[in-house]
């Protein structure tokens, strides 16, 4: 588990809960979520009790630290605050909880289909707790331990273990039982509480009801009078009232909560069986909205490459035909400089041939010269013997 030092708080905080603050903080730039126990916590006055919540405390967030899944909230290390015994978690930091998103928008804004990609993932982070070499029960699953990120719908879990690291008294000023009542099955509410993973099973039926119905799932009465008999309800029966809001559309989901809500643990399906019964849901009809929005998303984007790849063509058109003709234009141009050295060798063979004649010229002019000094010579022999006969 990592000690983190250089923690930022900011002033905002993320939400407040029975045993702890959340504020929005800053680790080394990257935002994340600080969990500060309320101090409250430590006012235990039983011998030891101070201790064995934080060694409780310690233990549940070395269990968090080790867990890796995209749908489980990170556990990104813990801070130590000067003069407090309790350490901070520091947390992954998400936008919101799944109960203050469905407290904040009605139905239209929240469709069938990315609910159906909500609980998806929330089962798949069961599947991974329950399928742990030592399986892990989460034993608080509630709306408000799901977060969100918005804009994606990106769902994680949080806060496993939490309510049984606190030490049982102070559960005990909290509430007799462990967890959030409304979410809880009848066997972790006896004394003393047995359970397994089931108990997740059943919280999750309670997440899906609410999820549905933008509703706090509570239950009604465990016995009803029907005309002047009293009966026991089921818990199924116990929170009918949920269920009756459903529309049609939304019965899709009512065999699941019916099985999840079942009184007996081992008659709730696994959570793998709950991964692939969404996941069913999730692939038939139009329930996939988010992906359906992702797939729309990726659509356009590849229509927007494919007209930038058109324009891309058409670019590499032009620069093949400018290519093209600066090719034609080289060609004419070596075939100009091949005339023109053409014509250079025919003007240095005529010089060649002017410089010969020149030279033979000369050398006719030198023996015009001489023959003409020749015929002086004998011209002048002529006048003397002329002169002396
Ligand atoms: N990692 C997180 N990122 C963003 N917001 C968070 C994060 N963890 C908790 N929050 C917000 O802080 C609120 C308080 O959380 P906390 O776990 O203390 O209480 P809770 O789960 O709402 O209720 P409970 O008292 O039943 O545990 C949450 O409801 C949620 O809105
Ligand atoms: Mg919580």
């Amino acid at each position: 588990m990592d000690l983190i030092s250089d923690l930022v708080f900011t002033n905002t905080t993320l939400g407040r809960g029975a045993d702890a603050s959340v504020y929005k903080a800053e680790w080394n730039g990257t935002l994340c979520a600080a969990k500060r126990l309320h101090e409250i916590l430590l006012e235990d006055d039983s011998p030891g009790g101070r201790e064995r919540l934080v060694r409780n405390f310690a233990i549940e967030c070395v269990t968090w630290s080790k867990l890796r899944h995209p749908n489980i909230v990170q556990f990104l290390g813990v801070y130590l605050e000067r003069g407090s015994l309790l350490p901070v978690l520091v947390l992954e930091k998400m936008d919101t909880s799944l109960r203050r998103y469905l407290e904040g928008h009605r139905k239209e804004k929240f469709p069938l289909g990315t609910k159906a990609f909500v609980l998806h993932q929330i089962t798949q982070a069961l599947a991974y707790l329950h399928n742990q070499k030592r399986p892990l029960v989460h034993r608080d699953l509630s709306t408000n331990n799901v977060l969100l990120n918005e804009d994606t719908f990106v769902t994680k879990i949080s806060d496993f273990g939490m309510s049984r690291a606190i030490s049982p008294s102070a559960i005990s000023r909290k509430s007799s039982i462990k967890g959030t009542p409304a979410f809880m099955p009848p066997e972790a509410l006896q004394t003393p509480p047995q359970y397994n993973e089931k108990l997740d099973v059943f919280s999750f039926g309670n997440v899906i009801l609410s999820t549905i119905t933008h509703e706090w799932p509570q239950p009604c009465h465990l016995t009803q009078y029907k005309g002047d008999q009293l009966i026991a309800l089921d818990e199924f029966q116990r929170r009918e009232r949920y269920v009756e809001m459903f529309t049609a559309q939304e019965k899709l989901f009512l065999p699941i909560v019916h099985r999840c809500l079942e009184n007996r643990p081992d008659k709730r399906p696994s959570s793998v069986m709950l991964v692939q019964e969404l996941r069913h849901i999730l692939q038939s009809g139009d329930h996939g909205a988010p992906i359906v929005r992702l797939r729309q998303q990726l659509t356009a984007k590849e229509e927007e490459c494919r007209q930038k790849d058109e324009v891309i063509k058409e670019k590499d058109e032009e620069l093949r035909k400018a290519n093209e003709s600066l090719w034609k234009n080289e060609q004419v141009l070596k075939g100009k400089n091949e005339v023109i050295s053409g014509h250079n060798r025919a003007l240095q063979y005529q010089e060649i041939k002017l410089c010969e004649q020149a030279e033979s010229l000369q050398k006719q002019d030198s023996t015009i010269r001489a023959q003409k000094a020749e015929i002086e010579c004998l011209r002048n022999q002529l006048l003397v013997a002329q002169k002396v006969s």
